[in-house]
């Protein structure tokens, strides 16, 4: 059994945890909140072993071998640096880190800790339905670019409006929509196109000085990928892959719920797979297996092609919000 502790008590945590019991390969070893009550709360709701208000503590825990970060993402970096240098394995939200200088410092504390692993917890990429669309992608005679879209309204947004600033919408913690939203279809971007060789961005700022919403052009160059994503609206575009006469449909770039493949404008064919019980299984049921046989060929080619995808996110997100004039606290630690 991995031994798990966790960073953070709101719902995607909670969500993580259901998913690593459904995967049968973990044991909730300790759960951490700034809040002791909290994070009894969290623990009895979910039989954790511990409960820690103090970081240090939860990487201590005896035969701890994964943490979970679900903090606001400027925190990620040092939760991470630290479990990584007591090899500790990092399970870690996306964005997973806010610039490329972080990145590069996480790169260099796996190199010198190998037992330890990274992972990105970018759900959408491990599902059955992105393979589908990987695997039609992969049939079409040509392909002429994409148009992605992510758009939901964030009930925090209503705080916003109220005067307020919650995490997510502060540059702070290094939120606005670009990070939360926006991260889902440049991963699909990434990962079905790759780097792409030039970006532009165009956000829509709001009073806590994040993007609420934003445009994106991500260059390859025989072709674009136009990205749309936002939290102060609501979109429900599909978003779409071109080849020739082919169209590759998906009902959004960060769900994936429904995907299919059109024909010459013909009926669509539907390609989805059986709905998921849990949106984060089969990511968690990904990682449970490579660190359960590390060592076995295509886990090592696994692994490395999702750190991969999480240094080129990284850079791409970065780009994007050096084309947009969008700067961090974090980036002032370069
Ligand atoms: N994969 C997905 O579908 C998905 C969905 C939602 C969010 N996320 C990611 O999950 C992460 C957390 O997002 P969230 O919306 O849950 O964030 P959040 O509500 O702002 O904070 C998450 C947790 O961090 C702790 N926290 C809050 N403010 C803090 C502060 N000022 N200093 C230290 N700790 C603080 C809180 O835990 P305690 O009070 O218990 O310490 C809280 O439960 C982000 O990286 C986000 O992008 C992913």
């Amino acid at each position: 059994m991995l031994r798990l502790g966790t960073v953070g008590t709101g719902w995607i945590t909670q969500q993580l945890v259901e998913a690593a019991a459904m995967a049968g390969s973990f044991e909730l070893a300790g759960v951490y909140s700034r809040r002791a009550d909290k994070a009894q709360a969290f623990a009895d709701k979910n039989h954790a072993e511990r409960v820690v208000t103090d970081y240090q503590e939860l990487l201590a825990i005896d035969g701890l071998n994964v943490v979970y970060l679900a903090s606001p993402n400027s925190l990620h970096f040092d939760q991470a640096l630290q479990a990584i240098r007591q090899d500790i394995t990092v399970i870690v939200e996306k964005p997973a880190f806010s610039n490329p200088q972080e990145m590069a410092a996480i790169m260099a504390a796996l190199a010198d800790h190998p037992q330890a692993k990274l992972f990105e917890a970018a759900r959408h990429v491990h599902t059955p339905n992105f393979h589908a669309v990987a695997r039609a992608l992969g049939g079409l005679p040509a392909v002429q670019g994409a148009s992605l879209t992510y758009m939901k309204y964030s009930s925090r947004y209503d705080q916003v409006l109220a005067g307020g600033a919650p995490n997510v919408f502060t540059r702070e913690f290094s939120g606005g929509a670009l990070q939360d939203l926006g991260v889902y279809p440049v991963y699909l971007a990434v990962a079905l196109f790759g780097v792409p060789a030039h970006v532009a961005y165009f956000p829509t700022l709001i009073q806590t000085g994040v993007d609420g919403k934003g445009v994106a052009v991500l260059r390859y160059g025989a072709y674009d990928v136009t990205v749309n994503f936002g939290k102060t609206s609501n979109s429900a575009a599909p978003s779409e892959i071109y080849g020739l006469k082919e169209t590759i449909e998906m009902d959004s770039a960060g769900e994936l719920t429904r995907v299919g493949l059109r024909q010459d404008g013909t009926e669509l064919t539907d390609l989805s797979a059986q709905p998921l019980k849990n949106p984060m299984l089969p990511e968690v049921q990904d990682f449970a297996r490579v660190l359960h046989a590390p060592a076995e060929k295509t886990n090592i080619a696994d692994y490395h092609r999702w750190l991969h995808w999480t240094q080129q996110v990284n850079q791409v997100l970065y780009g994007l919000r050096v084309a947009g004039n969008l700067r961090f606290p974090a980036d002032d630690h370069e």
